[in-house]
């Protein structure tokens, strides 16, 4: 039997089958069971995903164990420092860092796309005053397949790339204009001599009454924040992304499908959701109480922020965003910001915790953010939007990549069946209750 392979023997008949295990760049191997069915009649059961690698990528590279993020092969540390967050984006796209011509074509085509079709104004109007944003960018988003059907070809790789550049250019216009429609202020249209974030700030707080010069403080925490959101290989989100292209389903389609599974509490909706908790416990005194609730089964609260499938380890991107935050609110002269002592309280308590060390629980990249994006002035019901507008470059990656690869078919898991077995239809007289 060859070492790269794994034998399943079926003890009810006593046959035996080998599986090649697939190999990576890095990381764990995978044994291929794509034909264990069709040899053994039995599937394979893991709710969760918890060990079922979906598909091949080259983008995003986990190791949970380590803590350690890489995109494209390069450490998060050194692109959250050292990259823009649409350098960050062709990185992710395309598969390496673009050269200076490369980003500048790039950053002028991406600010080309960046205003809406004015009909999506009606679209907008039509939300209730007091709609969450996130149900304004899914459903907006959505509506995009309405307006640009001359990049709907998911079989033609330019009309892809097109629909993925609208889309990372369009999304952050929207999700400020979610934000404007709630407070009753006019849409801003995009300005294009501004930086990808610059902009995104201007179009969120500007008016046509006053202008709004975005600090380089603001303009820096944003672009770290969306470098370290913009992606995280085969999330909730993402996933959704992938089934649903799956089909040959639009791109918008896609993308309001991500982001319908992203502003889940469990996964990008845990930014607001931590602010809420934070609010709830409002001092460290309270804090023993919610770490009780925390552990209790009985109890649903859990400790937002905290935990991770895959990171057993500090979460990397936690720790940037930790210790900006020390920065950020030290430049905004907020610096006595008491959500974030409260924070790291609570970090303290939760390291020193036999429920959480046992179970390996740390920060995840939502508990500090939510302590940024206020600071910034970004209100609560935004924060997973700002996530969205971040990760539209990690969903259309994948897409692109899913799309162009000859080998993908649709998305189609399998079952356990546990309703009544086959059965006749009988007449009302003869049926009992
Ligand atoms: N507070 C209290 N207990 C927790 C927490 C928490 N935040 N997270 C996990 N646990 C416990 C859980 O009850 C279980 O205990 P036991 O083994 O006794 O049953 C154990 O730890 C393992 O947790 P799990 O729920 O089986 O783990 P999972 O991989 O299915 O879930 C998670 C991961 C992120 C959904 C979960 O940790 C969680 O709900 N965290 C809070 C929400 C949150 O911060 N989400 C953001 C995730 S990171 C960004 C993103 O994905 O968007």
């Amino acid at each position: 039997m060859a070492k790269d392979s794994v034998t399943i023997t079926h003890n009810g008949t006593g046959k035996s089958f080998e599986y090649a295990l697939k190999q990576g760049t890095i990381g764990p191997p995978a044994v291929d069971i794509t034909a264990l069915y069709r040899d053994a009649g039995i599937f394979t059961y893991d709710p969760g995903f918890m060990a079922t690698a979906s598909c091949h990528s080259a983008i995003t590279y986990i190791d949970g164990e380590q803590g350690i993020l890489l995109y494209r092969g390069y450490p998060i540390e050194q692109l959250a420092t050292k990259a823009s967050f649409l350098e960050v984006a062709y990185l992710l796209m395309h598969g390496d860092l673009p050269n200076e011509v490369r980003l500048d074509e790039f950053e002028h085509v991406i600010s080309r796309h960046t205003m809406l079709n004015e009909n999506l104004k009606n679209f907008l109007a039509g939300f209730h005053y007091d709609a969450h944003p996130m149900a304004i960018l899914c459903g907006v988003v959505g509506s995009l397949s309405a307006f640009y059907h001359d990049s709907l070809d998911v079989h033609d790789a330019d009309h892809r790339l097109i629909s993925a550049r609208r889309l990372i250019a369009k999304v952050p216009t929207i999700a400020a204009a979610a934000y404007k429609h709630n407070v009753g202020e006019p849409i801003m249209y995009p300005r294009n001599d501004l930086r990808y974030c610059a902009n995104f700030l201007h179009m969120m707080f500007a008016t046509p009454c006053e202008d709004y010069e975005p600090s380089l403080i603001a303009e820096k925490a944003l672009n770290l924040l969306f470098i370290l959101h913009a992606d995280h290989e085969q999330n909730a989100s993402t996933s959704t992304v992938r089934l649903a292209g799956s089909s040959g389903a639009n791109p918008f389609a896609c993308i309001a499908a991500g982001i319908a599974s992203l502003w889940g509490p469990a996964h990008g909706g845990a930014n607001e959701a931590v602010l809420d908790m934070l609010e709830e416990i409002g001092d460290v005194g309270n804090a023993p109480k919610y770490m009780d609730k925390a552990k209790d089964k009985d109890d649903p609260f859990r400790l937002m922020g905290f935990g991770h499938r895959v990171y057993k380890n500090y979460d990397p991107r936690a720790k940037i965003i930790r210790e900006v935050c020390h920065q950020v609110l030290n430049e905004l002269a907020d610096a006595n910001n008491p959500m974030f002592d409260l924070a790291l309280k609570l970090e303290e308590i939760a390291l020193s915790d036999d429920y959480f060390v046992e179970r390996r629980l740390y920060p995840n990249v939502d508990f500090y953010s939510g302590i940024i994006y206020q600071a910034l002035g970004i209100p609560r019901n935004m924060f997973t939007v700002m996530f969205a507008v971040a990760r539209t470059v990690g969903w259309v990656s994948h897409w692109m990549e899913m799309m162009g690869d000859p080998n993908n078919r649709i998305g189609r898991p399998r079952q356990i069946y546990h309703g009544p077995p086959t059965r006749d239809y009988l007449p009302f007289s003869q049926r009992s209750g």
